[in-house]
């Protein structure tokens, strides 16, 4: 039976003293990540709203004051972790360098970095399909108190403190993990609290979905043309099923909730993989493996990787331990 009255607050207390280094830092940077959720959930739902005006001949959608979704999103969790005072430096998407964040205070403890992916799956707003935000959560390496610098968030994902995502779908979800396993969080929109509705997620071993961007096929490596054909062949428990929503936040949850296997190979169109390192794949890596699952490039852990740059892409192979294993046996014997 799901527990379904602790709220999420309510956890990242009980769970505080899990925490090796806790000084209730980590769930203080919780608290603003929930909030600023809540403030970008409020944002996509109206954006659907504004869309619907705009159809219908409002010409005061058009224009400067209207900010794209990924603009605002990035806007509201820079502004909401800023504020708060409680992190040294953030890294997104949006943002060609990383944010140095200058406490008020002078002794100035802050030891955290988040990078994140604001609004993840942002060719889906304007079509009402789920969107998300990814983040990713590193302690500093340089020495507390000084301005934060590009090494301490070219950290591999291994270095993790935490990561997460929320999705903005049929309902509205944070999920995350600080290496004690996954746990997911259902807003209740009418009174703004997101409680345990998932805990403890898994991934099923093995699945039968594959979600590709299949379009690109003829852009793939043999490797993965082959793991397509295999997906699709008619022998013991396939063909697989097809599934592809182009929102990884979105695919990834459906496959931790079904079973699958989500790919974004290298190809002639993206030559090192399309998805960035530090604020895709590694953080969705983290949640794969505290779910059971397997993230790699096609050959090595995805968590292992040394980035070298704040952008960086990599291939990425997502899911179900046994379909990931698969899809690297086809790329071993292509290699
Ligand atoms: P973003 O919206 O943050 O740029 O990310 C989009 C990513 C990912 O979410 C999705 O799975 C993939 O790009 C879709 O790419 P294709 O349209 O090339 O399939
Ligand atoms: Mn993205
Ligand atoms: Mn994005």
């Amino acid at each position: 039976m799901q527990q379904r009255n602790t709220t999420l607050g309510e956890f990242i207390i009980e769970k505080q003293t899990e925490f090796q280094y806790t000084s209730g830092e980590l769930s203080k940077l919780f608290n603003a990540i929930r909030l600023a959720a809540k403030v970008v959930n409020h944002e996509v739902n109206k954006a659907g709203l504004v869309d619907i005006l705009g159809a219908a001949g409002d010409t005061n959608v058009q224009g400067e004051d209207q900010q794209k979704l990924d603009v605002l999103a990035n806007d509201k969790f820079i502004q909401t972790l800023k504020n708060r005072e409680i992190v040294c430096g953030i890294g997104s998407e949006e943002e060609d360098d990383f944010i140095a964040v200058n406490s008020s205070d002078e002794q100035d403890q802050n030891k955290y970095i988040v990078l994140m992916d604001p609004l993840d799956g942002s060719s889906n707003i304007d079509v009402n399909v789920s969107v998300g935000t990814i983040f990713s959560i590193y302690r500093r390496i340089t020495p507390i108190g000084s301005p934060v610098q590009l090494e301490d968030f070219l950290q591999p994902g291994i270095k993790q403190v935490a990561a997460g995502y929320i999705i903005y779908g049929t309902s509205t979800m944070l999920v995350y993990t600080t290496g004690h396993g996954v746990n997911g969080f259902t807003l209740n929109p009418a009174i703004g609290t997101f409680y345990l509705s998932h805990p403890n997620m898994k991934f099923p071993e093995t699945g039968k979905i594959y979600s590709v961007n299949e379009g690109n096929y003829i852009h793939f490596p043999k490797g993965v043309k082959d793991y397509i054909k295999y997906c699709q062949e008619e022998e013991d428990d396939r063909p697989y099923t097809s599934r592809y929503i182009g929102s990884l936040v979105a695919d990834f949850h459906r496959n931790m909730i079904k079973g699958g296997i989500y790919l974004y190979p290298e190809s002639s169109l993206w030559p090192s993989g399309k998805l960035r390192l530090l604020y895709e794949c590694n953080p969705m890596a983290f949640l794969a493996e505290q779910a059971g699952a397997k993230a790699t490039d096609g050959f090595r852990r995805i968590m292992e990787i040394e980035p070298t740059e704040l952008h960086q892409r990599v291939p990425f192979f997502c899911g179900s331990k046994k379909m990931v294993e698969k899809a690297e046996e086809f790329m071993a014997r292509n290699a």
